[in-house]
C-alpha cells in the first residue's frame, strides 16, 4: 500500500480476532520499532511484551479498566529508558551524572516515536492497533507490576491484533482542518470566532441540529475534567519526580 494511503486509512482498532501473531511477523513490528529515528542513535527506550494474563488484567484495570484490551494477543509497553545507558557506563567503571528531565524528555519522544514506526509496521502487515494513553496512570500499581527503575518511565501502550469485522467497519473519526493546526512562523492564537469556525466545521453536516455548546461541554467533561486526568497528572508527577532533583 502507498504511505499516504495506509496512513488514511489506518484507524485505531480495539477489537480483534482470535489469531495470534506469528513470532516472524512480530519480529518485523520490533524491526520497525528499531529503525525509527532515536536521539543522538541512543534508542532511550525499552519494550515490554506483556504474555501473563494476570498482569494484562491488572494492567487493564489501571488503564481506566479498559478490559478490552486483555483480549488483545499483543500488548506492549513502551517505556522511556534512562537506566540502559547508565548501567553501560557503569558496567565500563564510568561514573554517569543521574539522569534529569531533558534526558526524560529526550526518552519519551524516543519512545513514542518507535510505538509509532510500528503502528505503521503493523497497519502494512494487516494488523490494527491502538495506544493506551492510560498506562501514565496509576503510577504505584504500573510500576510494582511491571518492575519499572526510577530511571525508567511508561511512555505509552501499544495493543496489535487483527482487527475483526467491527473493528474494519467503525468510521474513522475526522481531523480538524489544516488552518487549525498549522501555524507560520510563530504560534498565533486564535480568536473565539475561528475557533467556532474550526470545531463547528468539524462536524458531518446532517438534517438533525447540533447543540455546539452542549457537546463541546459533555466532551470536556468526559476527557479533560474527567477523573482518569486528574489521575494521570497525580500519576505522571510522581514518575518525574526522581529527574526533579537539584543537579
Ligand atoms: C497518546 C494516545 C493515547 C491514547 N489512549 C487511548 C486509550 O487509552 N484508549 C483508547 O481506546 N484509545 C486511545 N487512543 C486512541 C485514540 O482515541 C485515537 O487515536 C483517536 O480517537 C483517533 O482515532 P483513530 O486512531 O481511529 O484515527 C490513544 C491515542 C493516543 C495517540
Amino acid at each position: 500500500m502507498e504511505v499516504m494511503d495506509l496512513l488514511r486509512e489506518r484507524k485505531s482498532v480495539r477489537t480483534f480476532l482470535d489469531k495470534k501473531i506469528d513470532d516472524d511477523v512480530k519480529d518485523l513490528l520490533y524491526e520497525a520499532a528499531f529503525e525509527a529515528p532515536t536521539a543522538g542513535c541512543q534508542m532511550f527506550y525499552s519494550i515490554i511484551e506483556v504474555k501473563d494474563e494476570r498482569k494484562k488484567e491488572v494492567l487493564a484495570k489501571a488503564c481506566d479498566s479498559q478490559m478490552w484490551l486483555t483480549k488483545a494477543p499483543l500488548v506492549l509497553v513502551f517505556v522511556a529508558d534512562n537506566r540502559r545507558w547508565n548501567d553501560l557506563y557503569r558496567a565500563y567503571g564510568l561514573k554517569p551524572r543521574e539522569p534529569r528531565l531533558g534526558d526524560l524528555w529526550l526518552a519519551l519522544s524516543d519512545a513514542n516515536i518507535a510505538a509509532e514506526n510500528m503502528v505503521i509496521a503493523a497497519e502494512s502487515l494487516g494488523l490494527g492497533s491502538c495506544y493506551i494513553g492510560d498506562v501514565i496512570e496509576r503510577h504505584e500499581i504500573v510500576k510494582d507490576l511491571l518492575e519499572l527503575p526510577d530511571e525508567v518511565v511508561p511512555a505509552c501502550m501499544l495493543v496489535i491484533g487483527y482487527p475483526d469485522a467491527k473493528a474494519k467497519d467503525r468510521s474513522k473519526p475526522r481531523r480538524f482542518a489544516k488552518g487549525y493546526i498549522v501555524h507560520q512562523d510563530a504560534y498565533h492564537i486564535q480568536s473565539a470566532a475561528d475557533h467556532k469556525k474550526y470545531y463547528e466545521g468539524h462536524f458531518i453536516k446532517t438534517d438533525k441540529e447540533i447543540d455546539y455548546k452542549d457537546t463541546l461541554k459533555k466532551f470536556m467533561e468526559f476527557k479533560y475534567e474527567s477523573d482518569f486526568s486528574k489521575e494521570m497528572s497525580r500519576s505522571a508527577r510522581l514518575y518525574f519526580a526522581p529527574f526533579l532533583k537539584d543537579e
